[in-house]
């Protein structure tokens, strides 16, 4: 068992210097000899040094001559103490001869050598345009290694319309002051300054980079709220009359938009085609100015989601000469008597052309060469009017042929026959072809030999033109002529009635009516002369010989 002695170690109560970090190689921090009340001389001899406790880092070193503790290397707090809030490092002075050990505590004080900083230059953020007042975004805060008033103190929000910051204990957000338009800004850059306490201050920046979604805040709107378009009615198919167009702010699906026709008839439907996508409208019918000259449709433009809107298009059917006059007989007095007077009425006619303006005037006109013509009476009638004296023997029956034309370019025109008949009037009396007739008595003449006969003819009508034949009453030596002489009523054959007796005469003369069965009936007297033949060889001779040439 043997006795050790203790080293003879001297421990003194620590010394602690305080100094700020990051100060220059060979900075003086403090003096050792004055501060332990240590001969500067002996220090050399004594061995005097700084030791370190475990780790091998060596942060300050002695300068022997005089006993300055002089920094001897880079001294980092944030490197050494993080966010400590007090660094201190211990380091040991070891003087030998006696061997004496010295704690010495350096508190490293803080310096502003930090900035603040954001994890990342950029911050994206979408926001939705439909975000309401107040709503929040957080935003990651900026760090400053530096501890105290040299850490991030405050932030700062470029100055904007939309947004301001919201800064509590342990956040950081955008808080929305004004509602987003995408459709007037769709990104938004806004600088985020954060700043330390230091002095001098030190600053970090981010930028963050707010991209503004649509929300379906747009209904489509049409560039006019009425169009007007006008198209002649002859038409190609497939003729573009007008094209409609609205547009919708939003984007994507919110401002995809289509069109469709809104209430519209089934007949306009048929007459013109939409084209969804295009709003262009097209002929797809006939059109026909004369069955509708203007329509009105209604047509909607909806996007993705359903918001609507209207306009009204205003289509005018312009006229084209495609439809010919057409004549229409109202009226007509068949047959017409042809004993009427000049200026009669025999017909009405009414004229349609359904065209308008001068493609729908007409005029009337009637052939040349009959006892006719055309008087326009009220509008679009006409009458037809006899313009002489008719003769149905003459002409019996007239095919009349009227003509329509329109005043269109070019023209069109129609025409329509009209057969008209003269009915027939008792005005001719029967006329005997020749202008006498004589009959000659032979000497032995029997009873119903023929003596002569005698024609009439009457140009009219039937009974009004059939012809009957009598004798008028006379006498011959005191007897009545009918003893004598007859007539066939209906050939005009006359007869002797009984054989003569030749001495009693010369020649004697007979009267013959030929009359016609019209009512009133017509008439017309004839003489015959009848001779005896053998009164006179003389007479009978001249006779036979006039009968003979
Ligand atoms: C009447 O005249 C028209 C035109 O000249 C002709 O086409 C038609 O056949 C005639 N009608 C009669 C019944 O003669
Ligand atoms: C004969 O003439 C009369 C007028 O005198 C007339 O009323 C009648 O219809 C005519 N008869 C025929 C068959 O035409
Ligand atoms: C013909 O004679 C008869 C009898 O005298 C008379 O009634 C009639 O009017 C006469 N006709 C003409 C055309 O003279």
């Amino acid at each position: 068992n043997r006795y050790i002695p203790l080293p003879r170690v001297i421990l003194h109560g620590d010394i602690s210097y305080s100094f700020t970090e990051e100060m220059r190689h060979g900075t003086v921090i403090g003096n050792i000899a004055k501060d332990l009340g240590i001969d500067a001389n002996t220090l050399s001899l004594r061995k005097a040094r700084i030791d370190t406790e475990g780790s091998d880092k060596r942060f300050c070193e002695i300068n022997l001559r005089n006993g300055d503790l002089i920094v001897s290397e880079r001294i980092d707090r944030e490197g050494l103490c993080g966010d400590k809030a007090s660094c201190v490092l211990k380091q040991e002075l070891m003087l030998e001869n006696p061997l004496e050990l010295q704690r010495i505590s350096l508190h490293v004080q803080d310096i502003n050598d930090n900035s603040p900083q954001f994890d990342k230059n950029l911050i994206h953020i979408d926001i939705s345009e439909s975000a309401s007042k107040g709503a929040r975004f957080p935003i990651e805060e900026a760090h400053d290694a530096d501890i105290g008033k040299n850490s991030v103190q405050s932030y700062n929000l470029q100055t904007n319309e939309n947004f301001f910051l919201g800064v509590g204990t342990n956040s950081v957000e955008l808080v929305l002051n004004k509602q987003l338009d995408r459709e007037t800004l769709q990104e938004i850059n806004l600088l985020l300054t954060a700043l330390d306490g230091g002095s001098p201050q030190r600053s970090g920046t981010v930028v963050i980079h707010i991209t503004v979604l649509d929300a379906n805040d747009n209904v489509p709107v049409f560039s006019q709220a009425v169009y007007e378009a006008s198209v002649p009615e002859n038409s190609l198919l497939d003729t573009v009359v007008v094209t409609v167009s609205a547009t919708d702010a939003d984007t994507g699906p919110n401002g995809d938009i289509t069109y469709n026709f809104d209430h519209v008839s089934d007949e306009h439907v048929s007459l013109f085609s939409l084209n969804h996508k295009t709003g262009e409208i097209k002929v797809m019918g006939s059109l026909d100015y004369e069955t509708e000259s203007s329509m009105e449709l209604r047509v909607r433009a909806k996007d993705g989601p359903g918001l609507t809107s209207y306009c009204t298009v205003v289509i005018d059917i312009t006229d084209v000469n495609d439809n010919p006059p057409a004549i229409n007989l109202k009226s007509l007095s068949n047959p017409i008597p042809e004993n009427v007077p000049p200026g009669t009425e025999v017909g009405i006619i009414n004229v349609q052309d359904r065209d308008s303006e001068t493609n729908g005037q007409v005029r009337c006109s009637i052939q040349q060469g009959v006892p006719f013509k055309l008087v326009p009476s009220i509008k679009n009638y006409y009458s037809l009017v006899t313009t002489g004296q008719l003769d149905r023997e003459l002409v019996s029956d007239y095919n009349i042929t009227i003509t329509a034309t329109d005043e269109g370019s070019p023209p069109l025109s129609s025409s329509k026959s009209v057969q008209l008949s003269v009915a027939d009037i008792n005005d001719n009396p029967p006329v005997f072809e020749e202008q006498s007739y004589s009959a000659y008595v032979s000497e032995n003449n029997k009873p119903g030999s023929t003596l002569c006969s005698v024609n009439a003819r009457d140009p009219d009508w039937r009974q009004n033109g059939t012809v009957v034949y009598s004798l008028l009453a006379g006498e011959v030596n005191g007897a009545p002529v009918s003893s004598y002489l007859s007539v066939n009523g209906d050939t005009g054959v006359i007869h002797a009635v009984r054989s003569f007796d030749y001495e009693q005469f010369r020649s004697f003369k007979i009267h013959v009516m030929a009359r016609d069965n019209g009512s009133p009936p017509l008439s017309s007297n004839m003489t015959v002369s009848v001779w005896n033949c053998c009164f006179s060889t003389f007479w009978c001779s001249v006779s036979l010989s006039l009968v003979l040439s």
